[in-house]
């Protein structure tokens, strides 16, 4: 089916990766797939059921006792665990600091990976995540690295944040850039820039227009395979 393509969106946090690929997925009438709340949802239930990152047999044991449902929701998409609706329970702050160092696991990262594949083989879909083009979906058709420098990044999660008393400014730009450090430096598929991918740096441009670039670059790749 020439006419429904795979596109990942790959790149460190605060890239505008998840508002960006869900305006894409509405635009073409395709699904939009979060990877980053999976890892996620793992977080969380590895953090109720009190299993560290250390103990890999109890944390393997748990990924695969996992239900994960993604559904499109109003605010991009819930998040379902065994049933439960998880979606704001994924975001606090809690699990962002610990997101990064359950991600890095081989067989939480073996079993998402599987899920993940399975939510693409319909085809028209975008994937956002850090290993999408690289490698869980290295078959994309678009592949885009999306990225923008720490403190942009930082600002925008800081502005996102309504109670900015509880955080700094400096403070969320060490957190992010040490997320980026883990993201980048593991040794089972790390946060890289696949060969065959398109940079876009948004450091100085609007969601409207990464989603407006994207679009063309998707019209483009469906033109060439006519
Ligand atoms: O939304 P934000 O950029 O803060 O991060 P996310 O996309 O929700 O991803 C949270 C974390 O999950 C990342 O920092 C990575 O450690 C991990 N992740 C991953 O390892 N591989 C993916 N494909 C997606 C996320
Ligand atoms: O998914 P990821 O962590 O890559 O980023 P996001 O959650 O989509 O974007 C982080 C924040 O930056 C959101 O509040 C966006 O509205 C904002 N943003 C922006 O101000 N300008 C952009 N070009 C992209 C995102």
């Amino acid at each position: 089916d020439n006419d429904r393509m795979i596109i990942a969106i790959d790149g460190p946090a605060g890239a505008g990766k998840s508002s960006v690929a869900r305006k894409v997925a509405e635009q073409l009438g395709y699904v939009y797939i979060d990877t980053g709340s999976m890892y996620r949802a793992v977080t969380l239930m590895a953090q109720r059921a009190r299993v560290t990152v250390e103990q890999t047999a109890k944390l393997a044991d748990l990924v695969k006792s996992l239900e994960i449902e993604l559904e499109p929701g109003e605010q991009g998409q819930s998040v379902f665990v065994n049933g439960e609706d998880v979606t704001a329970l994924i975001r606090t702050r809690e699990v962002t600091l610990q997101v990064s160092h359950i991600a890095a696991n081989e067989t939480v990262r073996e079993v998402l990976g599987i899920m993940q594949r399975k939510l693409a083989e319909r085809k028209g879909v975008v994937m956002d995540g850090r290993d999408i083009g690289s490698h869980v979906l290295p078959q994309a058709e678009l592949k885009i690295f999306l990225t923008a420098s720490v403190k942009e990044r930082a600002l925008r999660r800081y502005r996102e944040i309504v109670d900015s008393q509880s955080i700094t400014l400096a403070q969320l730009e060490t957190e992010i850039a040490e997320r980026d450090r883990l993201d980048e430096q593991r040794d089972i598929s790390p946060l890289i820039c696949a060969p065959d991918a398109i940079v876009l740096d948004s450091t100085a441009m609007t969601i409207d227009e990464v989603i407006h670039a994207i679009v063309k670059l998707s019209r483009t790749k469906l033109a060439e395979a006519k």
